[in-house]
């Protein structure tokens, strides 16, 4: 096996189609957004700590799938998007597509680490999409979840992935490992990010300074 970190970061090229991106954002925005309502898993204090520059809302904003069906999902952010109708259709349409090509991309990763002892994933969590205007940014952090097992759902998360609904903004950039040796990943329109979700992988995504960046995540368990 291989033994630098990096190695383990997997970069899908053009995983959705230039289209579909578009036509994903285009939709979305026709839908209800959240304040993204993140916890740091031990302590429960928000995990953003710098005060945001004047007027503006520090924290991006989410539509998080998981709880539009909350008897189905457990999510930990606070996120209805608009209940009913063909809004929450439009989500749905884009979270299946993603979960179809992700169980392909997925595969290929696994594959392609050729561990005989690891056996794959029991599933993942719904799409959660997050965009994010100036002056917005997530702050490092690892994906060691504990919110999205309910008691029905066990394990630990394995794999985290982050996709990229475009790439016409300024700033956020993704970076991965700590905010002092990150690394940026140049990601691009379409693209895709598989990497462990453990406390080696933690990652950032620097202050938007122009446009709006759409990303979305998921959590393989
Ligand atoms: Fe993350």
């Amino acid at each position: 096996m291989k033994k630098n970190i990096e190695d383990y970061v997997f970069h899908k090229k053009n995983f959705l189609e230039d289209e579909y991106c578009e036509k994903s954002i285009s939709d979305l925005n026709t839908c209800k957004w959240k304040k993204h309502g993140w916890y740091t898993p031990t302590t429960s204090l928000p995990a953003f700590h710098n005060l945001p520059p004047e007027g503006v809302e520090k924290e991006s904003e989410v539509i998080d799938l998981e709880l539009m069906h909350p008897s189905t999902y457990a999510g930990d952010l606070i996120q209805s998007g608009n209940p009913g109708g063909n809004l929450q259709k439009k989500v749905e349409d884009i979270n299946d597509l993603i979960v179809e090509k992700l169980r392909v991309a997925l595969e290929e990763y696994v594959r392609g680490l050729n561990f005989y002892w690891f056996s794959g994933w029991e599933g993942y969590t719904g799409i959660k999409f997050i965009r994010y205007f100036p002056g917005q940014e997530m702050k490092v952090h690892c994906d060691h979840i504990h919110s999205m097992f309910d008691g029905e759902r066990k394990g630990v998360p394995i794999l985290s992935i982050i996709g990229h609904f475009n790439d016409d903004y300024e700033g956020g950039e993704t970076f991965m490992f700590d905010d002092k040796n990150g690394k940026k990943i140049d990601t691009e329109k379409g693209d895709l990010l598989i990497f462990p979700s453990n406390f080696l992988y933690p990652h950032y995504v620097t202050p938007v300074t122009r446009g709006v960046r759409y990303s979305y995540v998921s959590w393989i368990w």
